[in-house]
Order: C-alpha cells, then sequence, then structure tokens
C-alpha cells in the first residue's frame, strides 16, 4: 500500500534511495519515484510503472544530492500515471505520502479558493499546498508541519523535504508504519525495517501521531501535542533475513518451497517435540473464556475460518469470525471476559488493525497471529503468536497461510487442553500428527509438479474455475479460488459442497472445471455425492484427493491428484500445496506477473 524511505547521508542517496524502495516494492508498483535536493535545488524523477522504468529515468538523467526521499505507489486516489506519481512537489517542499487523507476534497476547495493550483489528481498534494501556505504566511518549518498535521484525517506516513533546509527530512505518523534507522553519521527513514536492512538494523519506530525531524545526527520525535517524546531504539530482527529469489523464478514459487522448513521453524515454537505437547504459550486462561472473536483480511481470513473449525471441534470453544472491514462495523456485542485473535502476515493491514482496537476497548484480551513481530497489530496486542515465516515478497501469500494454520492449530490443541475437551493422549496423538507435517510436505512437493504443470495448461484456457470443499476443505477450497484469480485472473469461486444444489450447480456445463478438495475424511461420502451432481450435468470434475479417496471414489474426473493420507488435522496444510502450485503454474502459462499481480498490494494499510 505505498513504500516510503528517506536518507540523510554523507554520499550520494539517489542509488541508495532506489535499493530500498526495491524491498518495498510488494507495497506496490504502479508508479515511483525520488527527489533529492543537490546545491539547494530540489529535483526529482518519476516514472509510471515498477521500479526498473525510475532506474530507466535515473540512467539517463542521474539525480546528485546526499538527502532525499522516495516512493513506490498503489493507486489510491488518481490514475497510476507519471503525473500522479510520489514525490509531489510545490514551491519548494516535496512529500510522499502512503495512506489516505480522508478530508482531502474539502481541503483542496479550500486551498483552490485560496490560490493553489493542483497539478494531480492525488489526495497526498493537498500535504504540500497545505505547508506550502503556511511558509507564505512566515511561518517557520517545523511549526508548518504541526499546523499542517492538525488539518489532517485519515491514515498517513509521509516524509517532507524543504528546499530550504537541505539538512533534514520531517516525517509523521497515523496508521501506516515508520521505521527510522540510525546509520553511522547518516539517518534512514522507511515503511518497514527490511527496506532499511541494507544500510542499518538500529530502529526506532513512530507510534500513531507521532512527527519526526531527522537530520544526520539523529532523530528528535514530537507527538501529536508537539510535545518532544522518546521512542525505544532497537535492534530489529527483520533485518536479518535475505530477500532473494534463489534459484527460483518467483518469489511465490520460493516460498511454496519453503514450506516444509518454516513451517517446522513455526511448529518448533509452539510444540515440543519430545514429549509431544503444546508449549503453553499464551497467558490467557481458556478454561474461563466463554468465547473467542476471530477477524482477519483475505488469506488471512480463511485461515481464521479453518482456525474456527479447530478452536469449535477440539476446544469446544465458539468462535465468532468476520473479515475485518465488516467486523469493525457490527457493532458486534462483545464480552470483556471474551479473547479475540487478529491474525496477519504483515501485522500492518488497516481493517484487521480497527477490528483490534475495537475489542481493544470493549476490553477483550488480544492476541496476534503475525509475521511480522515488530509490527502495529503486534505491538498493540497482549499476546504475540509469530508464525515464523520469513519475509513473504510473493503478494500472494503461501508460506504465511499454511504457518498462520500451524499456529491456529497447535494453539486451538492448547486451548483443547486447558478446557478439558483435549486429553493427554489425544492431545499427544494430534502433536504427533503436527510434526509429520514438514516431511509430509516436502513429500508431496517433490511429487506432484509434472501434474499440476500438465493441468495447468488446461486451466489457462477457461474462463471460470468453481472450487468445491467441506468442513475445512470449504474456507481452503476458498483459498484456491482466491489464489487462481489474484495471479492468473481467472474467474473462481468457492464454494462449501453442499450448499453447490442451492445456486452455482446452475453454473455447471462442460466447460466449467470444478475443482473438489476432498480428503477421505468423515465428510468424504457425502462430497461424492456432490461430485456425482457435477457429473450428472457435465461439469469436468478435478479431483484432489489421498490414497483412500482415490481408491473410494469410483467417478470419472478430468484428473485426480493424489496426495498421501494424513491425519485430519494437518489436511489443510497438505491439500494446500497443490492448490497453491496450481494457482501459480497457471499464471506461469498465462504469462502474468505473479509476484507482482496487477491493482494488488502486499500490504494494505487504507481501508
Ligand atoms: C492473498 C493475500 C491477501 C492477504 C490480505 C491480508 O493472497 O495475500 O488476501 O491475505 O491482504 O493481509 P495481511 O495478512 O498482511 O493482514
Amino acid at each position: 500500500m505505498c513504500g516510503i524511505v528517506g536518507i540523510v547521508g554523507q554520499q550520494p542517496v539517489s542509488e541508495r534511495l532506489v535499493y530500498a524502495l526495491k524491498r518495498l516494492e510488494y507495497r506496490g508498483y504502479d508508479s515511483a519515484g525520488i527527489a533529492t535536493i543537490d546545491g539547494g535545488a530540489l529535483d526529482r524523477r518519476r516514472a509510471e510503472g515498477k521500479l526498473v522504468n525510475l532506474e530507466a529515468r535515473l540512467n539517463e538523467q542521474p539525480l546528485a544530492g546526499t538527502i532525499g526521499i522516495g516512493h513506490t505507489r498503489w493507486a489510491t486516489h488518481g490514475a497510476p500515471k507519471e503525473r500522479n506519481a510520489h514525490p509531489h512537489f510545490t514551491a519548494g517542499i516535496a512529500v510522499v505520502h502512503n495512506g489516505i487523507i480522508e478530508n482531502f476534497a474539502e481541503l483542496k476547495d479550500e486551498l483552490t479558493a485560496s490560490g493553489a493550483e493542483f497539478h494531480t489528481e492525488t489526495d497526498t498534494e493537498v500535504v504540500a499546498h497545505l505547508l506550502a501556505r503556511l511558509r507564505r504566511d512566515g511561518i517557520g518549518r517545523r511549526e508548518a508541519m504541526f499546523a499542517m498535521l492538525r488539518r489532517l484525517r485519515g491514515a498517513y506516513a509521509l516524509a517532507v523535504l524543504f528546499e530550504d533546509d537541505p539538512l533534514t527530512i520531517m516525517a509523521a505518523r497515523n496508521g501506516p508504519p515508520l521505521a527510522i534507522g540510525h546509520g553511522d553519521g547518516e539517518m534512514f527513514l522507511g515503511s518497514d525495517a527490511i527496506a532499511l536492512a541494507p544500510f542499518t538494523n538500529e530502529i526506532t519506530y513512530l507510534i500513531d501521531g507521532d512527527w519526526a525531524i531527522i537530520d544526520k545526527t539523529g532523530v528528535h520525535i514530537f507527538d501529536i501535542d508537539g510535545n518532544v517524546v522518546a521512542r525505544p531504539r532497537q535492534v530489529s530482527s527483520d533485518v536479518a533475513y535475505m530477500v532473494d529469489k534463489g534459484n527460483h523464478r518467483h518469489f511465490m514459487e520460493k516460498e511454496i518451497y519453503e514450506q516444509p522448513e518454516v513451517i517446522s521453524h513455526a511448529l518448533g515454537h509452539y510444540i515440543n517435540f519430545i514429549d509431544n505437547r503444546v508449549v503453553p504459550v499464551w497467558d490467557i486462561d481458556f478454561a474461563k473464556v466463554p468465547n473467542l472473536a476471530l477477524s482477519a483480511c483475505g488469506t488471512a481470513y480463511l485461515a481464521g475460518l479453518i482456525g474456527k473449525y479447530w478452536f469449535e471441534r477440539y476446544a469446544r470453544l465458539p468462535v465468532e469470525i468476520d473479515v475485518a472491514s465488516e467486523f469493525r462495523y457490527r457493532e458486534i456485542p462483545l464480552s470483556p471476559q471474551s479473547a479475540a485473535l487478529f491474525i496477519s502476515q504483515s501485522g500492518e493491514t488497516a481493517d484487521t488493525l480497527a477490528s483490534l482496537r475495537y475489542c481493544k476497548e470493549h476490553g477483550l484480551k488480544i492476541g496476534a497471529v503475525v509475521n511480522t513481530r515488530e509490527s502495529t497489530i503486534a505491538r498493540e496486542s497482549d499476546a504475540v503468536f509469530p508464525i515464523l515465516a520469513g519475509p513473504e515478497i510473493g503478494v500472494a501469500s503461501t508460506k504465511a497461510f499454511t504457518c498462520q494454520l500451524a499456529v491456529l492449530a497447535a494453539l486451538a490443541v492448547g486451548a483443547g487442553r486447558a478446557r478439558g475437551t483435549v486429553s493427554e493422549q489425544e492431545e499427544q496423538a494430534l502433536v504427533k500428527s503436527l510434526a509429520e507435517m514438514p516431511r509430509i510436505m516436502g513429500q508431496v512437493l517433490n511429487s506432484i509438479q509434472p501434474k499440476i504443470e500438465l493441468l495447468s495448461r488446461e486451466l489457462s484456457k477457461c474462463r471460470d474455475v468453481l472450487y468445491l470443499g467441506r468442513g475445512t476443505s470449504f474456507p481452503l477450497a476458498m483459498e484456491g479460488a482466491l489464489k487462481l484469480k489474484e495471479i492468473s485472473y481467472i474467474h473462481a469461486e468457492g464454494y462449501a459442497a453442499g450448499e453447490l444444489k442451492h445456486g452455482p450447480i446452475a453454473l455447471i456445463d462442460e466447460n466449467m472445471p470444478v475443482i473438489v478438495i476432498a480428503p477421505h475424511d468423515r465428510f468424504f461420502d457425502k462430497t461424492v455425492s456432490n461430485m456425482q451432481e457435477v457429473a450428472a450435468r457435465g461439469g469436468r470434475i478435478i479431483l484432489i484427493t489421498d490414497e483412500m479417496g482415490a481408491a473410494a471414489s469410483k467417478l470419472d474426473t478430468m484428473h485426480t491428484i493424489v496426495l498421501p493420507n494424513v491425519d485430519e488435522i494437518i489436511a489443510p496444510m497438505i491439500f494446500a500445496l497443490p492448490i497453491q502450485l496450481l494457482a501459480y503454474h497457471t499464471a506461469v502459462v498465462m504469462g502474468t506477473d505473479v509476484d507482482q499481480p496487477r491493482n494488488l498490494a502486499k500490504s494494505v494499510t487504507v481501508e
């Protein structure tokens, strides 16, 4: 959802700004730009599309200067064209922004009436004009920044350069994250610590309402009322990660194949492999919690939906779950005795954060299942459950999804023990199954690729695809459809298999592939009946099942993908692999941009 960077350096900054932006490209890639001050003059280079275009522009027209800011954009207001690319300039002021200024229309009218001329369709440009007007009125830079921020409503991470001060960057945060990096005689600014990793691992995070003045000697931070505040300087663990594709064509492929390793890392945090027990990691007394609220967005929400099946089944704990954009506005009656879990890879998703704050206001104990431990969602929670997936760069979530599932499964079993609904023997059996997962995942990844590639060639010719499943395979069917549509742009829907006859069956004909996710579990026979209904109407079935399911199903399918027989609790993670690979290879056949699909961004910090 846009990435911003800034450097106050001793050496030229333009190359380093672009390098840092590359590490933020997952946040948006509609256009990009940088601005520097050199010889007392502000200048910028911008380009539509990905960062390679900006690099090409900079090769033709380099930009000197030892202070600068940069931006990679995910368009909210205004088409993804160069004229709307940041930094925005007016009257010797340059601004980059991540977020949405909600009252921009009102501010724009006011500024236009007082003579400002707007050159973009963005909400951000009002920031530059507000500052320019304040400066014209004779107000100092620092006071102008403070006064400008008080006029803004909405979400923002901002970085500002004033041409008449070539030694300082000003920054502000309200919503989207902002990390300040401390270097050796240089200072840095970025949307996350990973962007700053090549330069420093010493980070200070601004909190909502903070604004800062940064020069090469350090940072001065102020709160929303202008008081000087101290924020801790910490050594970031995020920077330890290498962000490259290794031998893979795409980050998504790499991340799919990393799953056995990262899942075993995640499990190691929650289970004790020696005595096959769940490690008690949560300071919430599950025995006393009357119910659990779960909320998240997109793939993380679908992981939560699977988690609901587990918490209800193993811990007999009722779960209220909704997508965060609805949860936050539904005015759900909540009791302070309840607990709430928020699931987010980035830990920065605006709607998830708003739902968390809603629950916090109602006195619930808050837990965060996050990949980024230093994220806002993690920092605002009472308990943090890291999924330990490592950086996920591919915009389509894969390893974060299965790691979220692994953590939720362990927590549900732990909750079951606390509530006395899972016996010690059952706990050991469930944990043994979880511990088998990395090995089985490796086996599946090594065996199914040829079949999936074959199938992908057929899927790439389809206009629509239906995914079906029952029990935990139902959210997985939705995840399969989400993955396919977001990276191949083929229309796909996931349905509960039993819901087919209540509407979607009208779509079935010989052109509609129906992907059925059906491990040989207690729902298998019922799902087979639903497959019969599809077959009777000429639908083409692609069955993803296990060895027992393949032997039991007598149906004529277009393709059957056979996985090993596994225990029910790990089936969602194992069956996630073929649906991820299917989406991946279909997108590769279709030649789409797998890691950076159109219109999407990895971290969604606006509503
Ligand atoms: C889909 C995908 C998105 C995210 C969603 C939530 O592949 O990645 O649907 O799951 O935007 O993001 P986080 O988990 O960062 O809150």
